[in-house]
């Protein structure tokens, strides 16, 4: 291999391997104001715990000369933060700035008295990052932040107060740096603080006894002018067992909208993952028997019935139950179109005897083609959906009766699909599979629509702890 192809073949693998999202998530500006809300409430908190030391010293005030002076027990009485905003700085993250913050302090001055302190026009600006850690959870941390006050005013009360205020520019001067230099660590802190529940993002999130989903950023999010775009791996796994599907997440990108917090785009490739998956731990298949057929049908699962259809069961096995296995033979295909979730599954379907010594004696094999229509919708934080049969297409694979027409059973079988397998199947799409959440998050004015080659739910986010 020459070393042209070699160093083309070697930029290529990064291309091939490189991972397109299963599942995106868009932040918009609706849903960043949510977070600043959050983030104030934390902000507010943290400030409170600023802590300023006591201090002493001697200071000179002409005409009267050396003043000793002592401050002590300083503690905040509170902490105003009317004004705040975020904003979005592409290609980096987010900028908060807040103004007029009003920080009311408390102390005593020698033993015999106490003074009050206000800061004034306190204004904070913070940088924040977003990144994917390397466990694929976001992650936020400040970037920069300053924070400037604008005016102090103190006052001392009983005693000799009148002495003190003679040089409260100067103990204005001391408190103000004491205060300045600790507001950042603690809004640095109170921005960590945001990392213990964004890490509780479930980047792997079982959903039954089969499989688990991943819902892990396979990049770190980008941040544009409108909206911060999270890239997740969005896969179903077989538990334990992480065989990647023979097919890949093709890119697509979800449509500048803003109404609501948060938009969730699930591409048909996390769909398929799941087809695929329950495919291969074989949970597709289902053997059906008379008990499920509905008591007042007049079909039933016996060589009575299909011997109306193949008079060779009839004479061969009469009076016998019958019993039919149904599975999957491939993985089942998942389609979005707008307003449109179809699911195309091939399969077999055997037919059985069933001996009175309990042996299953097998009749004949059908292929089985069928199109179901599925409703999708947003059931609390899950993913649910309810399917439809649109159409069956029966061939004959084997018999072990001899020659009949395949199309006679056509409606025995759809049928068969309408009263057994289609309501188990619902009841197992209703229990939902998980969508990608933080903590104790609920989902609030929720909306789906179906596009072409994914969905998309809007929906507002609401944290209840
Ligand atoms: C949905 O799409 C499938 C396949 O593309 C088609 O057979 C079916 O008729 C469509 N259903 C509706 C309601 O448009
Ligand atoms: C069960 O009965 C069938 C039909 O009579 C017979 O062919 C088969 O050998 C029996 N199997 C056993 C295990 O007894």
């Amino acid at each position: 291999m020459s070393l042209c192809s070699w160093l083309a073949l070697v930029t290529l693998i990064p291309v091939i391997s490189s991972t397109n999202p299963g599942v995106e998530i868009k932040l918009t500006t609706k849903g960043l104001e949510y977070g600043r809300q959050l983030g104030m409430a934390s902000i507010q908190q943290e400030l409170k715990k600023i802590n300023v030391p006591d201090f002493s010293g001697t200071q000179r005030v002409s005409p009267i000369g050396d003043v000793q002076y002592s401050l002590s027990n300083i503690q905040i009485m509170n902490v105003g933060l009317p004004t705040s905003a975020v904003a979005l700085a592409p290609g980096t993250g987010v900028t908060l700035s807040i103004g007029n913050a009003v920080i009311s302090l408390h102390g005593n001055w020698r033993d015999s008295g106490f003074f009050d302190l206000n800061v004034n026009q306190l204004s904070i600006a913070s940088s924040i990052a977003i990144k994917s850690d390397d466990t694929g959870r976001p992650e936020v941390s400040n970037t920069d932040c300053t924070a400037t006050v604008g005016s102090t005013t103190v006052k001392f009360h009983g005693g000799a107060s009148w002495l003190y205020n003679l040089f409260s520019k100067f103990i204005d001067e001391a408190l103000r740096n004491a205060l300045q230099k600790q507001i950042c660590t603690l809004v640095v802190d109170a921005i960590s603080d945001l990392n213990p529940r964004l890490k509780s993002l479930n980047v792997v999130a079982q959903v039954d006894q089969y499989a688990e989903v991943e819902y892990s950023m396979v990049s770190s999010p980008t941040v544009s002018k409108y909206s911060i775009d999270f890239n997740l791996k969005g896969e179903f796994y077989n538990i334990g067992k992480h065989q990647e599907p023979p097919f890949f997440p093709t890119a697509f990108s979800l449509p500048l909208q803003d109404s609501n917090m948060l938009y969730i785009g699930v591409s048909a490739f996390t769909t398929n993952s799941a087809a695929f998956v329950y495919n291969r731990a074989g949970a597709l298949s289902l053997y059906i028997t008379d008990d499920m057929i509905p008591k007042g049908s007049p079909i039933r699962l016996n060589t009575r019935t299909f011997g109306a259809f193949i008079p060779q069961v009839a004479k061969r096995f009469p009076g016998l139950m019958m019993k039919l296995l149904l599975k999957t033979v491939k993985n089942p295909e998942v389609t979005f179109e707008p307003n449109n979730v179809t699911v195309k599954a091939t399969g077999t379907v055997t037919a059985y005897a069933i001996q009175p010594n309990i042996t299953l004696t097998p009749l004949f094999i059908l292929d089985l083609e069928t199109s179901v229509s599925a409703k999708v919708f947003v059931s609390g934080t899950r993913l649910a959906g309810a399917v439809s049969l649109n159409k069956m297409v029966l061939t004959l694979g084997t018999s072990y009766v001899g020659e009949f027409q395949v199309r006679s059973l056509d409606s025995i079988l759809q049928m068969v699909l309408k009263v057994a397998v289609i309501p188990k199947l619902n009841a197992q799409l209703a229990k939902g599979y998980p969508l990608p959440s933080l903590g104790k998050m609920e989902l609030v004015n929720t909306q789906l629509q179906v596009l072409k080659g994914y969905m998309l739910i809007g929906t507002d986010a609401h944290f209840t702890g």
